[in-house]
């Protein structure tokens, strides 16, 4: 029988596990949650610009809540504070739905065990089980990086870096008020303040998930952001970058162990890929000191036989939530962990 899906959002992740949804015949759609007014009462064939499916988008929750489906697929958009979904998360758990989301929630165990208890309670009110995944976070240190330390002997150090063209996110909300892009330069606070605090908590599960899994404890996680300012007036998708005002946001964290850099993890959005210093740079890069030195480069191509708008980047997140759908609904109830076949182990040496 087919696993029954909802697809919750249909924003650009959304809409790409939508269409891979529909195109599966081992999946069924059964329900569609939107937030978007203009969406509700719509087909969800004709949002995904696919033949009609009978199941209309909703913007009801309890409309939600009540239906029989195996899987939400929850690619809301990340809002701050960080924990603005974990309502809606708590409630499909319970109501007996596995929830694979976009939106955060990788490793809720890293804010300690009282927030991973939450997760837990519901999960086993409603036999079900969460799973947080896309690129980064949820695969990229998580099941790539770490898979790479098996190779190693010994293992010193990781540094990993995420360099993405931004200029092409077309949602204003996203872009000014999530990502930061075309803030005071001056004004922004980048060790108090909301977004730091949002992305300290989101990428703050990736390091923690990889220090539990290499058997390490760290000292503590220091961050070290910056921002750079617009060369020059920038038309993007999602509006206007005025010159001097931030057009790159470079988000870093070193885990420290023993009083050194263990794992290192940047992630660098720019509205200006011709920026000098970003010129050229693969999308991502992976240095492993250690027995062996590793390093590793790894760059998307967008689609060009496409009728759709849908970028790598969208495939590179929509395809970890696709593939783990199997693995999800089979597990016992609780937080997911995906399995990382015999990394590095810091207690082995
Ligand atoms: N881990 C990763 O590698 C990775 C990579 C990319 C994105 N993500 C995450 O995946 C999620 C979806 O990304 P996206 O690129 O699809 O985002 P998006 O296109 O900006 O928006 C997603 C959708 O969220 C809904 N939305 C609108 N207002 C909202 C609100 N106030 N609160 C919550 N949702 C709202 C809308 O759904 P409707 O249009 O249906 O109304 C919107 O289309 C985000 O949380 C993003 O951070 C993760």
């Amino acid at each position: 029988m087919a696993h029954r899906v909802i697809i919750w959002a249909t924003g650009a992740i959304g809409k790409t596990c939508l269409r891979a949804v529909l195109q599966r015949r081992d999946l069924e759609l059964v329900g569609l949650f939107v937030y978007s007014e203009r969406k509700e009462g719509v087909d969800a064939g004709v949002i995904a610009r696919f033949p009609e499916t009978g199941v209309l988008a909703t913007r009801s929750r309890s409309e939600i809540l009540a239906l029989d489906a195996d899987l939400v697929i929850h690619t809301a958009r990340l809002q701050v504070p960080y924990e603005t979904h974990d309502e809606d998360i708590i409630a499909l758990l319970r109501s007996g739905k596995n929830v694979i989301t976009t939106a955060g929630n990788h490793y809720p165990q890293a804010h300690g065990a009282e927030r991973a208890r939450r997760f837990e309670a519901a999960c086993r009110e409603g036999n079900s089980t969460l799973y947080g995944v896309g690129m980064n976070p949820g695969f990229l240190l998580e099941r790539m990086v770490l898979g790479l330390t098996g190779l190693c002997v010994d293992l010193d150090s990781v540094e990993v870096e995420e360099l993405l063209d931004a200029s092409t996110m077309p949602d204003p909300d996203f872009v000014f008020n999530v990502m930061g892009m075309g803030g005071s330069i001056d004004d922004v606070d980048l060790f108090s303040g909301a977004l730091p605090h949002l992305f300290d908590q989101l990428y703050g599960e990736a390091i923690q998930f990889f220090g539990d899994r290499t058997g390490v404890a760290f000292d503590r996680i220091e961050s070290d952001h910056r921002v750079l300012p617009a060369l020059r007036d920038l038309e993007v998708n999602a509006g206007t970058i005025t010159e001097g005002t931030i057009a790159a946001t470079e988000w870093r964290w070193h885990g420290i162990v023993e009083g050194r850099r263990f794992v290192t993890l940047s992630v660098i959005w720019t509205m200006d890929p011709t920026m000098e210093s970003y010129r050229g740079r693969d999308h991502w890069r992976v240095e492993i000191h250690g027995k062996p030195e590793l390093h590793l480069t790894l760059n998307m191509t967008d689609p060009t036989d496409s009728p759709y708008k849908t970028k790598a980047g969208q495939y590179i997140t929509a395809g970890p939530v696709m593939n783990a759908i199997d693995d999800v609904i089979a597990a016992p109830s609780g937080i997911f962990s995906p399995a990382v076949f015999a990394p590095y182990r810091r207690s082995l040496n």
